[in-house]
């Protein structure tokens, strides 16, 4: 089986900083990443910025300052995002780094080699926005302004000398590769959608620009820098040494396991990024996986809508595993999800700080005066008790399944469950009536300890910060975390030291209570 794992972001364009949609791709990633390393997985985690085109050479230009150095500063808030969310990327790729350059520079030489480019004339729509090129039948106008119809961003008209790629060629082999590969587009509603567009029928599409130069430039043509979907894309193997395809991360990790991305970004991964690869004779991804948009008051949160949530303004108020909570629960992933405030402090309130935190607090506070702090004998589990640990034994591969699905959902409404049966599993034993008979006291508070262990182990992909601080309990570091173990009822031994740990989450005072 294969044991390694490639998960990328989307690079993120340094053109503005870093708002609530960015973190929350990469959180999501961040999640999945950890969760394949607890189930013992080599996982590469990319993400990083994506620094070309006219949209930052003109953020540049407002600014005044050299579209490099603009770069530079942005790019640095996106990094420093990286460690604040606490994500567990083992590669930051910036698009203006020279391993990059190479490897797009490369990547255009294949496809020219193989007949897939020529020279013409572009006269169309571009959106600076998007940094998309759209048909007549995609544009409409919104106040006397041309605007693509479906990102509602402004367009304007360009004529102007151009390389093309042949992407009308591969039209069919890309239908055909959506048939055969059922799972490569996901969620299904998105596949659909890639289908229809690719059906309707593909032109060929300019992957040069002329008439701006912050760019990499094309081989053999420093008149044209090439165009930015082409030089981001090529981040997911650029970063794993391509062209040096017998580079171990290359070897190791491509294809890549998952592309995750916004919805927004879905054309350019499932239908232009396939088609350069299999002109390039490179392997297809395993699959591309488009998320939800977070909105604002029902719209797309973006910077053109000012209508951004700052995601560090939210950390700082109630903290970062509160806001990690959230986001992967409440946000039903792979649809668009509204944040509210409101919701959050639910959130913390009634699961981190009553389901988990006071299940924590309960049993270890029960263990130290009744166990003499000490995991105690497990020699008679019941009924009850197999009931409750056995619940993670026969779900430990369709949780396996559920997360190659992607079903965050799943994953997560397993844990509330699981939190809701052993808070009431605690209460309806009544340890507390069992002081005549300590066997029985002693296999309750195993069975909950253990239930602790197992809750904890399955959160940890989600709130890593306040696990590793749970751990303490059991004396445990994140590194003994593995989700094999979940389906074992004897983990914990008896005898070993429980600690006492500080509350895990403070409870909100809500104003309206
Ligand atoms: N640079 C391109 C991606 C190139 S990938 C080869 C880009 N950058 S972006 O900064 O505009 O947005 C990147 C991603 O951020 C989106 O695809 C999406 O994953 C995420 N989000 C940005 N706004 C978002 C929301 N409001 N909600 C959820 N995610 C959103 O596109």
């Amino acid at each position: 089986m294969d044991k390694n794992y490639y998960i990328t972001t989307p690079i993120y364009y340094p053109s503005a900083k870093p708002h609530m949609g960015h973190a929350y791709s990469s959180i999501a990633a961040d999640f999945f990443a950890r969760f394949k390393r607890i189930d013992g997985f080599n996982v590469h985690f990319l993400t990083g910025t994506d620094e070309h085109g006219l949209k930052i050479q003109r953020a540049a230009e407002k600014k005044n300052i050299d579209p490099q150095s603009f770069c530079n500063e942005i790019s640095q808030t996106f990094r420093d995002l990286s460690k604040t969310l606490n994500l567990s990327n083992t590669d930051f790729i910036r698009t203006t780094e020279d391993r990059h350059k190479k490897s797009v520079q490369y990547l255009w030489s294949q496809l020219e080699k193989n007949d897939d480019i020529y020279l013409s004339k572009y006269s169309g729509w571009y959106s600076v926005s998007d940094e998309a090129f759209y048909s007549e039948e995609e544009i409409s106008e919104k106040n006397n302004i041309k605007i693509c119809t479906a990102s509602r961003s402004p367009v304007e008209w360009i004529d102007e000398e151009s390389y093309f790629f042949r992407l009308s060629k591969w039209q069919e082999k890309l239908l055909e590769y959506y048939e055969l590969n059922p799972g490569f587009i996901s969620p299904k509603s998105r596949k659909n959608e890639v289908i229809s567009f690719v059906q309707s029928g593909l032109k060929d599409l300019s992957i040069s620009r002329k008439a701006f130069s912050w760019g990499i430039k094309v081989p053999n043509n420093p008149d044209h820098v090439i165009y930015v979907w082409l030089d981001a894309l090529t981040n997911y193997i650029s970063a794993l040494n391509y062209p040096d395809t017998k580079d171990e991360l290359f070897k190791n990790y491509w294809p890549a396991s998952v592309h995750l991305i916004g919805k927004d970004i879905l054309r350019f991964h499932a239908v232009y990024w396939p088609a350069f690869l299999m002109a390039a004779k490179i392997p297809l991804p395993k699959k591309i996986y488009g998320h939800g948009w977070i909105l604002s008051g029902d719209e797309k949160m973006s910077k053109s809508k000012g209508n951004i949530l700052n995601p560090l303004d939210i950390i700082e108020t109630y903290g970062l595993d509160q806001l990690r909570y959230y986001l992967i629960k409440e946000v039903s992933f792979g649809n668009d999800g509204n944040i509210s405030q409101d919701r959050l402090e639910d959130c913390i309130n009634s699961d981190l700080a009553n389901n988990y935190g006071n299940l924590c607090q309960r049993v270890t506070a029960f263990a130290e005066k009744n166990c003499s702090s000490k995991v105690p004998e497990n020699k008679n589990f019941k009924e009850d008790d197999l009931l409750m640990l056995n619940k993670f034994t026969d779900n430990l591969s369709t949780i396996r399944i559920e997360i190659d699905n992607q079903n965050i959902n799943f994953y997560i409404n397993f844990i509330v469950s699981a939190l809701f049966e052993a808070n009431k599993y605690f209460n309806d034993q009544e340890p507390w009536k069992k002081k005549d008979d300590k066997e029985r006291l002693d296999t309750i508070v195993y069975t909950s300890l253990e239930m602790i262990r197992k809750i904890s182990f399955m959160l940890y992909p989600i709130i890593p910060y306040s696990i590793e601080k749970a751990l303490k309990i059991f004396n445990l570091k994140p590194n003994a975390i593995d989700f094999e173990s979940i389906g074992k009822h004897n983990f914990l031994k008896s005898g070993d030291m429980i600690n006492k740990i500080d509350i895990l989450f403070k409870k909100i005072e809500k104003k309206d209570d």
